[in-house]
């Protein structure tokens, strides 16, 4: 017999899995932008971070939309969509790169926070599948936000 969950942490695993889709959508349209709108030689070495984090949030959202899947759900479409990254939107001076930085910082924080949700609402569910993506993807945006930090001594300590 297969183990009792408890009603209702099956579905929690799969609203958190639909949240973090969308959040690692918004994050690819985000850092993509600022990977454009950026400009200075200062800012070149943030831009090409971004876009190499770009490749891996757009995996991680495959994934999670692949795991959703064998869930028997599906991850949803644009009008879904609910926005929430305030302050990682592009900034209206187009050398702020300590903005952009600070943008980040609180996406990766809130990702890191939601993987971890989702580890909990796995292990609560019996579901070491998904709860081995959640720790997989969380390693990922802990390695994120410290390269991120990294960025933001930097520019701390100077007064560019
Ligand atoms: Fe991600
Ligand atoms: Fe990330």
């Amino acid at each position: 017999m297969a183990a009792c969950v408890p009603i209702g942490m099956a579905d929690r695993v799969t609203d958190l899995l639909e949240r973090a889709y969308i959040d690692e959508m918004e994050t690819v349209m985000n850092y993509q932008t600022n990977a454009i709108v950026l400009d200075g030689v200062r800012a070149e070495e943030i831009k090409n971070s971004l876009q190499e984090d770009i490749q891996e949030e757009l995996d991680h959202a495959n994934r999670l939309g692949q795991r959703l899947k064998q869930l028997g759900g599906r991850p949803p479409g644009s009008e879904a969509f609910v926005a929430g990254q305030e302050s990682l939107q592009p900034p209206a001076d187009s050398t702020d790169v300590r903005s952009v930085i600070q943008g980040v910082l609180d996406a990766e924080g809130d990702a890191i926070d939601t993987y971890r949700e989702l580890i909990d609402a796995a292990d609560a569910a019996d579901d070491p599948v998904t709860e081995d993506l959640a720790v997989t993807i969380l390693a990922d945006e802990e390695a994120h936000r410290t390269e991120f930090r990294g960025f933001e001594t930097e520019y701390r300590s100077d007064s560019v």
